[in-house]
């Protein structure tokens, strides 16, 4: 019972001190569609996905899950509520204290009465749906970057959840492996019927799994649509994005910052040098 929408967010918004990050967030994630979130670096998307998750509060708006309003409710009802989530966090998250297989089992162990050797076997076999196999001994300092984030994948994985947010899935991971990844984000959906938002700045990615991609910018999503839609979107700033160029409305740095004082006035370019290596002996 949830007219179609699992998540509903609206009007969010989150400040930490000065920086207003989030100015008024509305986004609808239908039961069973997989939702792309893009927006630049530090434009405030894993903040989004927290609030969803509980991990922030916002200081404005609601969130509804299944139709329940979770931003004001206590830390046991958030629990029950988390029971549906399955979150792979950006930077992998691992406990570093437990064993791989600990790490997928935590969920299991936490909610489920499971014995030890259940929990390993399910653990073992998330794994291998992430392509790791004989790695469940090891602890997470032994692992690549790459082999710590599909841990944390199958970790997300183990409860079998009816919502997954995954936090940049295919970052720093090989492009194969990322395709399989992807390929496993789809199954989740189609096989079992999951609801996700995933956060990327992988377009082809974003393309491939996203039944709809939401783009955020400055606060607020300004365009969501299918993949066709923001493709041909005419929004100049899902343009330069989509497209990766540092030249448009979204400005990267302040162009004046990157005006050098001119070498004529100052004599050559050993006195540029001079000033901006203070120390700096060159020619
Ligand atoms: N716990 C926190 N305390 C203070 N500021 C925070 C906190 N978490 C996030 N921020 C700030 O909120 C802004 C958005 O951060 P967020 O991590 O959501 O960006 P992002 O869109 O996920 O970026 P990226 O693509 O680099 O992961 C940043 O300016 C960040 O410094
Ligand atoms: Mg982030």
């Amino acid at each position: 019972m949830n007219n179609g929408i699992k998540i509903h967010v609206v009007n969010l918004s989150k400040s930490f001190g000065e920086n207003q990050v989030l100015r008024g967030v509305d986004l609808e994630v239908r039961q069973g569609e997989s939702m792309v979130v893009i927006g630049g670096s530090g434009s405030g998307k894993t903040v989004l996905i927290k609030c969803i998750i509980g991990l922030i509060k916002p200081d404005e708006g609601k969130i509804y899950v299944d139709e329940l309003e979770i931003t004001t409710l206590e830390e046991k009802g958030m629990n029950e509520v988390r029971k549906k989530f399955g979150m792979l966090f950006q930077w992998g998250a691992l406990f570093d204290s437990m064993t791989v297989w600990e790490n997928v089992g935590f969920g299991l162990r936490r909610h489920l009465r499971l014995k030890e050797e259940e929990i390993r076997r399910i653990a073992c076999e998330k794994l291998e749906l992430v392509g790791l196999k004989n790695i469940e001994e090891l602890m997470p300092s032994e692992l690549s970057g790459g082999m710590k984030k599909r841990v944390s994948l199958a970790r997300a994985l183990a409860m079998e959840p009816e919502i997954l947010l995954y936090d940049e899935p295919t970052t720093g991971i090989d492009p194969i492996m990322a395709d399989a990844i992807n390929d496993l984000i789809i199954q989740m959906k189609e096989k079992l019927d999951v609801t996700s938002i995933t956060i990327t700045h992988d377009m082809k990615s974003a393309y491939k799994i996203g039944d709809r991609i939401a783009m955020l910018f400055q606060g607020k999503i300004i365009e969501v649509g299918s993949p066709e839609e923001i493709k041909n979107c005419s929004n100049p700033i899902v343009q330069q994005f989509i497209q990766g160029k540092s030249e448009g409305p979204i400005k990267i740095v302040d162009p004046s910052l990157l005006t050098l004082p001119s070498q004529r006035q100052r004599g050559g370019k050993y006195w540029m040098w001079r000033e901006y290596f203070p120390g700096g002996d060159r020619e």
